[in-house]
């Protein structure tokens, strides 16, 4: 009987201290609506009965501090420049009180996409990699790959041994294997979906044939063969003259003897 009264106080105990530290965390406090588009856009807060004087007030994006004061006001608020990909996320207003108080404000926008690189090229028979990023806020919900046909443009479905997708909450990786110089060419836009819509940006794919990136090799391959067959047709015509110095056993004096050439001409067709 003793124990279950005691556990009873410890109960309403705990029920009395969340009551209060519910209802001290809990000021009313006004935020402006989400914002979605627009320049110079004030988002604020506004707080009535805070739980203790208030001694200053801070933004934050994320972790990141945007603005502080020291002002004493029960309101507060912040400019963003221009609503866009970058400046889309989660806001939090907080003002300094004991305990502090804080709420969000949401500054929401489709998505903005960005193809890491506008244009891609690969050699044929490689595999050939586009990529697209979207930071914006709300985060991307799905991911999807087109190619760009001059009627319909083509969704390219995921996990053939052609297509592979790989997609990450901001960023999606599109490998087309074995490039081909018929078919893969051309553009490919990349769509990322959020609550608010659909947007994507296009990547053109350029695919080189082997033999052009052998051009530079085949180029030095033929400076090679133009001198050797250079060189080949200069010892030709000096031939002769040393098959005969070979022939003589190396005597030196031949050679720095140019009124021999008859001579030796002669003497080779016999030994011949
Ligand atoms: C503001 O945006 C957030 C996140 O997208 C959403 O959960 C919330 O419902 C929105 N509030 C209003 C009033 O539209
Ligand atoms: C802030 O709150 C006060 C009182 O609750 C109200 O009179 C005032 O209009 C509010 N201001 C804004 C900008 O919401
Ligand atoms: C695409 O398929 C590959 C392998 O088949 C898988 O690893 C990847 O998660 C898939 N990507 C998407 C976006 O479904
Ligand atoms: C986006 O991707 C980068 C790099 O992987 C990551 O550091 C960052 O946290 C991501 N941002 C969001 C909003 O998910
Ligand atoms: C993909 O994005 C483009 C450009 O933002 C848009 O015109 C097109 O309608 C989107 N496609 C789909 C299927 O949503």
């Amino acid at each position: 009987m003793r124990a279950a009264g005691a556990t009873g106080l410890v109960l309403l105990g705990a029920l009395l201290c969340a009551g209060r530290g519910a209802s001290g965390a809990d000021p009313i406090v006004e935020t402006s609506p989400n914002v979605t588009s627009g320049l110079d856009v004030v988002i604020s807060c506004n707080i009535s009965e805070p739980p203790s004087p208030i001694t200053g007030h801070m933004w934050k994006k994320g972790d990141k501090i945007l603005t502080s004061d020291k002002e004493t006001s029960d309101y507060t608020t912040y400019k963003i420049g221009e609503v866009n990909g970058d400046s889309s996320g989660v806001y939090e207003c907080i003002f300094e009180t004991d305990p502090p108080v804080s709420r969000t404000v949401y500054v929401t926008v489709k998505p903005h996409v960005t193809a890491y690189k506008k244009s891609e090229h690969g050699n044929e028979g490689d595999t050939g990699v586009m990529i697209c990023r979207c930071n914006s806020y709300p985060p991307v919900s799905q991911w999807t790959w087109y190619k760009i046909k001059s009627d319909v443009n083509e969704a390219i479905i995921n996990g053939t041994e052609k297509f592979i997708i790989k997609s990450s909450g901001n960023k999606t990786e599109l490998r087309i294997a074995n490039l081909d110089i018929e078919k893969d060419p051309g553009e490919y836009i990349c769509n990322a979906t959020n609550e608010l819509g659909t947007s994507g940006a296009v990547v053109g794919l350029r695919v080189r044939s082997r033999l052009a990136a052998l051009w530079p090799f085949l180029g030095i391959v033929a400076e090679v063969l133009i001198l050797v067959t250079i060189i080949f047709i200069y010892e030709k015509r000096r031939k002769p003259d040393e098959v005969l110095d070979d022939d003589d056993g190396g005597s030196a004096p031949l050679k720095s003897n140019p009124p021999n050439h008859k001579d030796k001409n002669v003497r080779q067709r016999n030994a011949n």
